[in-house]
């Protein structure tokens, strides 16, 4: 038995009714306008930073007025060239250290423009020497004071005074270590420039501490109560 299906009839639609969305481009005015820029007025920011501006902080100190500002000189070129020397030349960036002592010896601290010499020098890049200075606590990024001490703080200096020789060194000097940072930034200078204080580690005299080095020279058992006495031998 067969039955018929009846197939639905198609809805009339109003179309006066129906809302389209439309597919066209917007309309002139509601594309925003590019905005007129004044070049001359843009203020760009360097894009990199050189290897020496990034790891080189050498800020001015009081502690300039002591040290003659960097400088290649004959003098200085003599004294490298004996140092290189002494290495084989295919080994010449072996003289990284003595080259840096001697710029360090006779200008106070390892500034951007010597590291630059040094890397000459050697026939190195620039950023081998700053990996040298920023590894060895002995190399300085900005002039100490004229007198510079370097406290000991390791456990037996610790415990034989080293902190409260630290702070009578301060307090005689006028040194304010309240912004002193142990690795970014470890030297504290008196406002006169003539002194500078850090510590340092382990000075290997560990039985006759509290031990300083001042400037090159070294001192032992050096309690507070000798602070005094200690700045006054290197200024009579
Ligand atoms: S702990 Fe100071 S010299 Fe060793």
């Amino acid at each position: 038995m067969s039955s018929k299906i009846e197939a639905p009839r198609p809805r009339s639609v109003d179309r006066s009714k129906l809302s389209y969305v439309s597919t066209s481009a917007p309309k002139d005015s509601e594309v925003p306008k590019p905005r007129l820029i004044d070049r001359s007025a843009v203020e760009y920011i360097r894009p990199v930073l050189t290897v020496l501006e990034k790891n080189v902080h050498s800020p001015v100190t009081p502690g300039v007025v002591h040290f003659p500002q960097f400088k290649i000189t004959p003098a200085l070129e003599k004294a490298a060239n004996k140092r290189i020397a002494q290495y084989p030349d295919d080994q010449r960036r072996s003289a990284v250290l003595p080259l840096l002592h001697e710029v360090q010896h006779r200008h106070g601290f390892i500034s951007p423009e010597s590291i630059e010499w040094v890397a000459n020098k050697l026939g190195i890049a620039a950023i081998k020497v700053v990996e040298v200075v920023t590894f060895y606590p002995g190399f300085r990024q900005k002039a100490p004071g004229k007198l510079h001490f370097r406290v000991c703080r390791t456990l037996s200096c610790a415990m034989g005074g080293s902190y409260e020789l630290m702070a009578k060194l301060c307090e005689i000097t006028g040194i304010d270590r309240s912004s002193a940072d142990t690795h970014k930034d470890p030297i504290s200078i008196s406002p006169c420039g003539s002194y500078s204080v850090e510590y340092a580690e382990c000075l290997a005299s560990c039985g006759t501490a509290p031990v300083c080095l001042v400037n090159d020279d070294f001192h032992e058992g050096v309690t507070p109560e000798k602070a005094e006495s200690l700045i006054t031998q290197y200024e009579s």
